[in-house]
């Protein structure tokens, strides 16, 4: 398993740090694992002038699984655009051609609490948000902001293929077909065109699938049903934009952005695996970060890229009991209970694995 680390800014390198125990420690069960690193986001653009170089191109082109810390930070705001961070993460999801974006939403039952929504309303809580990742707004052109009869005007496309709609469908009803079965739609057909055809397509490919029940919602309401009554959902499809804003919305159903993994695959499931938090540099070197989303992260490259269902459980099992344990980083500990580090928790995971 050839596995490139991209550990890149803020916090990055922290959680990566902890995940990579966690890899050490199945290689030293036995299981052949290879790491190579490289640079990705605003430490990329220090050390090369660019976010996403060459370099790091043909370190992941070479491997079988990417893992990613985070990337950005304020230093790099007022950088040209395309030397920003987060350009360098849509540059290697473009590059690898990673189209599909897994992110699950899960509560962990210890963690009700940590919810700001009644325990009532998200207690088992598990949806799947699958995000089209390389396509929508995004990507679109044209984009830029230019003068027009004496003034600035700013634009971007939304703009989708029936063929980057049906592959992403595809992945969206297969999820569905091994979970509960019931796979939600959303888009906003009642105003765009390019959601129209989305609806559309899905449709036409939900034929077949006569086994996965499909619902369509419009993405305010979506938005709006998520936080009502979150539990109605299994598998929710949606394009890149939208799924951006609702999987965000999704993580603090589940108490903290913290705990969340992501994978993002392309056709035969390589894959680039990163936290779906960000580099949160205010809380960057101090050793508080939550290390979890990140090590879950590892748990789903075992079981998407790898085909590793036993070592992805053992992963996601030792992080239940550290939950059960009570033990808490700051995001996740309750009001007066006592919160610990980042290393402590890779510490407390080892322990369990
Ligand atoms: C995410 C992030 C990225 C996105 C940013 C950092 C470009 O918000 O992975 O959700 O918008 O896709
Ligand atoms: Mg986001």
């Amino acid at each position: 398993m050839k596995i490139a680390v991209l550990a890149g800014d803020g916090i990055g390198p922290e959680i990566i740090a902890q995940a990579i125990r966690v890899l050490d420690a199945l290689k030293a069960d036995g299981m052949s694992i290879e790491l190579e690193h490289g640079l990705i986001g605003g430490c990329a653009v220090d050390a090369t002038g660019e976010p996403y170089p060459e370099v790091t191109h043909q370190l992941v082109s070479n491997a079988d699984a990417v893992l990613l810390g985070s990337v950005g930070g304020p230093q790099y705001d007022t950088l040209p655009r395309p030397q920003r961070p987060e350009r360098g993460l849509l540059a290697i999801r473009k590059a690898l051609n990673l189209f599909a974006n897994l992110r699950p939403a899960i509560l962990y039952p210890e963690l009700a609490n940590a919810s700001s929504l009644k325990p009532e309303v998200v207690a088992g809580l598990d949806i799947m948000i699958v995000r089209e990742l390389t396509g929508d707004i995004y990507f679109g052109e044209p984009r830029g902001i230019e003068q027009r009869d004496g003034q600035r005007v700013g634009f971007n496309t939304m703009i989708y293929s029936e063929a980057e709609i049906s592959r992403i469908a595809h992945v969206a009803f297969q999820a569905a077909a091994k979970r509960n079965q019931k796979l939600c739609s959303v888009d906003k057909m009642n105003v765009l065109e390019c959601t129209q055809l989305w609806r559309d397509v899905v449709i036409e490919v939900s034929k077949e699938y006569p086994q996965v029940t499909l619902s369509h919602m419009l993405v305010d309401n979506a938005a709006m049903q998520l936080v009502r009554d979150p539990k109605q959902f299994d598998v929710i499809v949606t394009g890149n934009m939208f799924g951006d804003i609702l999987s965000d919305e999704a993580s603090m159903l589940t108490g903290s952005i913290g705990m969340l993994p992501s994978a993002s695959l392309d056709q035969n499931n390589k894959g680039l695996y990163e936290p779906i938090h960000g580099s949160a540099p205010d809380i960057a070197g101090k050793d508080i970060a939550n290390p979890l989303a990140t090590i879950l992260s590892v748990a789903m490259m075992l079981r998407y890229t790898f085909d590793q269902e036993e070592a992805a459980l053992r992963i996601e099992t030792a992080v239940q009991k550290v939950l059960q344990q009570g033990l808490r980083t700051s995001d996740i500990a309750a009001p007066g209970e006592q919160a610990i580090g980042t290393q402590a928790m890779g510490d407390a995971v080892l322990s369990h694995l």
